[in-house]
C-alpha cells in the first residue's frame, strides 16, 4: 500500500475543499430501504387517519368508520359507524347522502378528563365517544361538538394539555361562517375565547403550552399561516405567532369577562436576511423543551426548505417590549400582554389588545440567520436529543420528505450533517403524523401514512455495520463501534465504545480487514460469447455515500472521476491491455479508503484475446489523513 499513499495525499489536498461545501452535506449520506422496527399495517388505506399514543404506547388510530388498537402485540379494530338517519334529523333537512363525507371520520383520539374519547365527523354533526374497554358510550357535551371537525379535510388545532382543553374547531351547523376562534372547551376556570383581531383566515400549524419558571408566565403559543394585516410587506399570506397566558382569567369589564385579554400575535420570519433569503411558507414547529427553542421549518416557492429556531425567552422579550401596530396609546398602566395571574386585566389595557392584537416588532430567528437550508421539500419535523460516548449533547432534527421519506440531519460542531434517508413505505407517500417518543430506554419515531404507521427505532444502526470505518464515519450519534460491530449507544456507552463525531476517532487496522467472498465478477457491455472474455467489460464500484468522491486508479496514476448520485462508479474498458491493480478509492472528508481492488493477471500460454481475466477477493483498508 506504501506507494498509493503518495498518491493518496496528493488527491486529498487537491479535493478536499469540494467536501466543506454546504450542499453536499444535505444531501443524505446514505440510504436504507427497509429500515429496523415494527409497521403497524391497516387492512385497507385510511387517508384521513388520526393517531393517538398512550401512555402504555399503546397506539390509537382513527380511520373512516373504523377505529383501530395496536398493543404492542396485536390489533383490534372497532366499528365506529355514523348515527343513523332518525326523522327528527331528516326533518331539519340534514340527510347528507349526497354530500362528500357522509360517514363518521375519526379525527381525534385522545385522553380527557381521564377517559379514553373517540370524536369523529359522524356525517357533519361531530360526536365523541367514551371508550371503556371494549364498549363506547356516546357523549353528549356540547363541546364534544369542537372535538371533530364538520368534514375532515378542514384546518384546525386542538390542544389537549390533560387537564385542560382548547380548540379552533367552530361550534354549531353555522359555524363555518363565522370569525375564527381558539377556545378553551374544556377544564377548570373560564371557557375564554380568542377576539375577532387575533385570527383572519388562519391555516393551523401547531398549538403548544410552554412553561416559564414562574407558573403565572406559562404561555399558549399558536403557530399558523395568516392573511398580511400589516403593509408593511407585499406577501399576501405570512406565518404568525400568537400567544397568550395559560393561567389568565380575562378582563373586568363586563362584556369580555370571555375574551382572552393578553391574547397577541407577530410575524415569524426564517431566513437570512443579510443574504436576502425567505422562506414564508411555515409547514411545522417543534417545541424541545429541555432547551426551551422552538424549530420552525419553512419552504419557499420552489419547494426549497429551512430550518429556523427561536429562543423562547427571546420571543418574550419581543412580546414584552414591542409596540402594537397601529396603537399610539403609551399611557397604559398595564402593558398589553401582561400575565396578571388569576387577576383581570384591566378594562383599557384589555381594550388595546382587542384593538390591536399585531405587534410591530416581529419574531426572528436566532442568530439572524437559518439552522440549515435544502433543496428538498420537507414538511414535518421534530428535533431529538442525545448524551453520545464524549458526554456532550447532540442534537438530531428529523425531517418527513412529501414523498414520505425521512432524513435524519446531525448538528455538529463544524455544522449540520444529513445521515440517512429512511424508506419506511413502500411507495411515495404523504405523512400524515410524525411523532417523537424517548424515555430512558428507547429513542423511538413514529411516522405514520395512509398504509400505517412505523415505529422506528432512532438508534438503528444496521446501515453503518459493514466496518468500525463506516460506523464511525456515519457521524451518527447514536451509533458507536464495539466488539466488531456497530451498537446503538442506548445499549451500550461504555468508554470503550468508538464514536467520531467532535474529534478524530480512528478505527484500528484489524478492526477493518473484511474479506468479501471470492468473486469472479467481470461484466459484459456487448453481447460476446461467453466462454471468452468479452472484449468490452466493465468493473463496478457501489458508490453507497452521497457525500464522498469515488474515483479508480490504476498503480499511481488516476483513470476516472465519478459524479456524485450515481449508484454505481463503472471503470469501461474496451480491452485489457494493462495487467495489475485497478483500485476503487473513496474520500469522504478527511478518510480516503478503498473499496474495491481488482487485479488483472496475464495468461501467456494463450493469444491476447482469449486471456486472462481473474478478479481477486477485495478487501476494504482505510488510510486517514488529517489535514
Ligand atoms: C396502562 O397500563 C396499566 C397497567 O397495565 C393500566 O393500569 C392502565 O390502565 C393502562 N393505561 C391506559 C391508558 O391504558
Ligand atoms: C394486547 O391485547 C391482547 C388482547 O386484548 C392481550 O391479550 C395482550 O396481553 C395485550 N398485550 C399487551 C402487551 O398489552
Ligand atoms: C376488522 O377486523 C376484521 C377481523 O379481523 C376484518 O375482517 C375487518 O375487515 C376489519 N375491518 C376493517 C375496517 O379493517
Ligand atoms: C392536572 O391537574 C392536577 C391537579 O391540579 C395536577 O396535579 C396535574 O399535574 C395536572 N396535569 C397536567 C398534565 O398538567
Ligand atoms: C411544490 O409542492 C407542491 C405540493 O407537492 C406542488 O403542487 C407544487 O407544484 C410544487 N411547486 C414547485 C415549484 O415545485
Ligand atoms: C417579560 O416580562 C415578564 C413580566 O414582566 C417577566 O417575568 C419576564 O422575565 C420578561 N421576559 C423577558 C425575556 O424579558
Ligand atoms: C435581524 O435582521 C433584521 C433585518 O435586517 C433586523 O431588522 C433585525 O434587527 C435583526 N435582528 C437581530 C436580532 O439581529
Amino acid at each position: 500500500m506504501k506507494q498509493h499513499l503518495a498518491v493518496l495525499s496528493v488527491l486529498c489536498l487537491c479535493f478536499f475543499p469540494c467536501f466543506v461545501s454546504k450542499d453536499i452535506r444535505m444531501n443524505p449520506r446514505l440510504t436504507q430501504h427497509h429500515p429496523g422496527g415494527t409497521p403497524y399495517l391497516l387492512p385497507r388505506e385510511e387517508p384521513m387517519a388520526s393517531f393517538y399514543l398512550d401512555i402504555n404506547k399503546s397506539m390509537y388510530i382513527g380511520g373512516e368508520e373504523v377505529l383501530y388498537h395496536f398493543n404492542l402485540t396485536e390489533m383490534r379494530n372497532y366499528s365506529l359507524k355514523a348515527d343513523s338517519y332518525e326523522s327528527q334529523r331528516e326533518k331539519r333537512g340534514e340527510n347528507c347522502q349526497n354530500q362528500p363525507y357522509c360517514k363518521n371520520y375519526v379525527t381525534f383520539v385522545g385522553e380527557l378528563g381521564g377517559n379514553l374519547l373517540i370524536c369523529g365527523t359522524n356525517a357533519y354533526n361531530p360526536t365523541c365517544w367514551k371508550m371503556d374497554g371494549e364498549k363506547f358510550t356516546r357523549i353528549s357535551e356540547r363541546w364534544t361538538q369542537q372535538l371533530s371537525p364538520r368534514t375532515p379535510d378542514s384546518s384546525y388545532s386542538i390542544l389537549n394539555t390533560g387537564n385542560e382543553t382548547y380548540s379552533t374547531i367552530p361550534r354549531g351547523s353555522s359555524a363555518s361562517t363565522r370569525q375564527p376562534q381558539f377556545r378553551k372547551i374544556f377544564g377548570s376556570g373560564s371557557q375564554l375565547y380568542t377576539g375577532d383581531k387575533l385570527l383572519i383566515n388562519p391555516l393551523f400549524v401547531k398549538s403548544l403550552v410552554v412553561k416559564r419558571k414562574e407558573e403565572k408566565e406559562n404561555k399558549i403559543f399558536l403557530f399558523y399561516m395568516d392573511v398580511n394585516s400589516q403593509s408593511r410587506s407585499t406577501e399576501s399570506e405570512v406565518p404568525m405567532i400568537a400567544q397568550m397566558c395559560e393561567e389568565e382569567i380575562g378582563s373586568d369589564a363586563a362584556n369580555e369577562r370571555f375574551r382572552f385579554s393578553t391574547a397577541l400575535k407577530s410575524r415569524l420570519i426564517c431566513g437570512t436576511p443579510t443574504a436576502q433569503q425567505y422562506y414564508p411558507f411555515l409547514q411545522d414547529i417543534y417545541f424541545l423543551e429541555s432547551r426551551d427553542l422552538l424549530y420552525g421549518l419553512f419552504t419557499n416557492a420552489w419547494n426549497h426548505s429551512a430550518v429556523c429556531s427561536y429562543q423562547v425567552e427571546d420571543i418574550e422579550r419581543v412580546f414584552n417590549t414591542s409596540g402594537l401596530f397601529g396603537s399610539s396609546r403609551t399611557d397604559l398602566s398595564i402593558r398589553p400582554g401582561t400575565c396578571l395571574g388569576k387577576k383581570p386585566t384591566p378594562e383599557a389595557t384589555a381594550d388595546e389588545v382587542a384593538n390591536y392584537p399585531e405587534l410591530t416588532s416581529w419574531i426572528w430567528p436566532l442568530a439572524n440567520q437559518t439552522l440549515f437550508q435544502s433543496l428538498y421539500h420537507y414538511r414535518k419535523l421534530v428535533v431529538d436529543e442525545i448524551t453520545a460516548v464524549d458526554e456532550k449533547n447532540y442534537r438530531i432534527v428529523l425531517l418527513a420528505t412529501d414523498e414520505g421519506t425521512v432524513h435524519k440531519v446531525v448538528e455538529l460542531p463544524d455544522g449540520f450533517l444529513n445521515v440517512l434517508e429512511l424508506h419506511p413505505f413502500s411507495k411515495p407517500a404523504k405523512i400524515l403524523h410524525f411523532h417523537l417518543h424517548t424515555d430512558k430506554t428507547e429513542h423511538v419515531l413514529y411516522v405514520a401514512a395512509a398504509q400505517g404507521i412505523y415505529r422506528l427505532p432512532l438508534d438503528d444502526c444496521t446501515s453503518y455495520n459493514e466496518s468500525c470505518t463506516d460506523c464511525i464515519i456515519s457521524k451518527d450519534p447514536y451509533c458507536g463501534w464495539s466488539e466488531g460491530k456497530c451498537h446503538s449507544i442506548l445499549v451500550n456507552k461504555s468508554s470503550r465504545v468508538l464514536q467520531n463525531l467532535a474529534h478524530d476517532d480512528k478505527c484500528n487496522d484489524e478492526a477493518e480487514i473484511k474479506i468479501l467472498p471470492r468473486r469472479t465478477e467481470f461484466h459484459k457491455s456487448s453481447g460476446d460469447n461467453a466462454e471468452l472474455p468479452p472484449s468490452k467489460f466493465y468493473l463496478e464500484c457501489p458508490t453507497e455515500s452521497k457525500q464522498a468522491r469515488y474515483w479508480w486508479t490504476y498503480g499511481n496514476s488516476e483513470m476516472k472521476n465519478c459524479t456524485p448520485n450515481e449508484d454505481q462508479c463503472m471503470l469501461l474498458f474496451d480491452r485489457v491491455t494493462s495487467p495489475g491493480e485497478y483500485h476503487c478509492m473513496s474520500q469522504e472528508l478527511s478518510t480516503v479508503r478503498v473499496v474495491r481492488k481488482y487485479t488483472f493477471a496475464m495468461n501467456y500460454s494463450g493469444r491476447m484475446q482469449c486471456s486472462w481475466l481473474v478478479v481477486l477477493a477485495f478487501s476494504i483498508l482505510t488510510v486517514y489523513y488529517i489535514l
